[in-house]
């Protein structure tokens, strides 16, 4: 009796399995709008420069492949924090670990509290990224929606969002996207983000702040004042840091998981039981990627460099969002697209329904997630009049 043949088929990743199915799709003119990978403006996906020479560094001298320790490189951790709380003062309790990508501190955050705190509900914005309940689910822990996204608008729904964290029971967890959040593409202003830490605050909530995209809205410092206004009203968090964009170290799986609590102590426990989960799961982070973040954050030259590449992909997105804007308008979709230019990030969600994408995919080979959600940095010169008079047609 074969011990696997009453196992179903699981339906396809929405975002990788997108890709995929790109890749299967044998139409020359294909264009991957899905997943949130940085392309330039001929649509290819480019090693860092910066990387290049960080990695040449490495490779004359690093002396030895040997084991991590099971929170991963300590200068490491120092390093990406400073990325998150320059010019706040921190909270006494802190510790940091280096993890596989942002996905690998998430699922870890999820696994430490389903087995250290009393399985809290996650409440979540709604939309989110389709793989946050999944981690968080499979680590046994509900997950619960509060409102984000007025679609009517294509703007925030401040006031929604407020009185439904307003409305989040004490011991559950909230988890915020730090910046240019995923699939919409809005951001709270500074000012929200103040009431938002006052809510938390007042309500005494643990916050977790997943932040994948920090220096592709408006710059390196300003992408983390959701962390810093967080930290600045005392409300404890876990912080999850990817670098796969802002270093383009997608294929390492380089990320971070930042503890601030207001007790040294409780710091100290936690990471103690959070070692326990490392251990028991991955044992041990991967280094090359993060060797690469920490020798480019350790430099001053290698720094400026990444931040110049950096401020790079940033004017590109935020320069093909206001071309795409206008060429849409300019193609009188009889729709106003001028939200593209007020949200920051790779992604938008461009209104179109399920039909309508499912209809871009199989007649003009445009792949966007189900929801609606472009990446916009998949946009080009060339590709951009295509995609626009496609999108025109099926909104015709
Ligand atoms: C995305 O949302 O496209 C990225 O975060 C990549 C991923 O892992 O889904």
């Amino acid at each position: 009796m074969p011990h696997f043949a009453a196992i179903s088929v699981a339906p396809p990743d929405p975002i990788l399995g997108l890709t995929e199915a790109f890749k299967a799709d044998p139409n020359p003119n294909k264009i991957n709008f899905g997943v949130g990978v940085y392309l330039d403006d001929k649509g290819r996906n480019t090693t860092l420069q910066v990387v290049k020479a960080a990695e040449q560094r490495l490779w004359e001298a690093e002396p030895s492949k040997n084991y991590l320790p099971i929170a991963g490189d300590a200068q490491y951790g120092e390093l990406t924090r400073q990325l998150l709380t320059e010019g706040v003062s921190v909270p006494p309790g802190q510790a940091s670990l280096q993890t596989p990508g942002g996905t690998g501190a998430l699922r870890v955050v999820a696994d430490f509290l389903a087995h250290n705190l009393d399985r809290p509900t996650v409440w979540m914005p709604g939309p989110t990224w389709p793989n946050h309940p999944k981690v968080f689910n499979t680590a046994g822990l509900p997950t619960k929606t509060y409102r984000y996204f007025d679609s009517a608008h294509n703007s925030l729904d401040f006031e929604g969002m407020l009185a439904d964290l307003q409305n989040v029971p004490q011991g559950d967890v909230v988890l915020l996207h730090g910046c240019c959040h995923n699939p919409t593409g809005i951001d709270p202003t500074p000012a929200q983000w103040q009431q938002i830490a006052q809510v938390l605050k007042d309500r005494d909530l643990l916050g977790i702040v997943d932040i994948a995209y920090q220096g592709f809205g408006d710059g390196l410092h300003e992408d983390a004042v959701a962390v810093r206004t967080l930290l600045e009203a005392h409300v404890e968090l876990l912080v999850c840091q990817s670098f796969s964009k802002n270093f383009g170290l997608y294929n390492e799986r380089v990320g971070a998981l930042h503890l601030f609590s207001s007790e040294g102590d409780s710091a100290h426990r936690a990471l103690s039981q959070l070692k326990v989960i490392v251990r028991t799961n991955y044992s041990n982070p991967p280094a090359h990627g993060a060797l690469v973040v920490r020798t480019i954050l350790a430099d001053d030259q290698l720094r400026q460099q990444w931040q110049q590449e950096l401020a790079g992909m940033r004017a590109r997105i935020n320069g093909i969002r206001s071309q795409f804007a206008e060429a849409l308008n300019a193609a009188g979709v009889g729709r106003d697209f001028s939200f593209l230019t007020r949200q920051r990030g790779m992604f938008s969600l461009t209104g179109l329904n399920l039909e309508q994408v499912d209809r871009l995919r199989r007649e003009d080979g445009l792949y966007m997630v189900g929801n609606g959600r472009i990446n916009v940095a998949g946009l080009t010169p060339s590709n951009l009049p295509i995609a626009v008079k496609a999108i025109a047609r099926v909104l015709s």
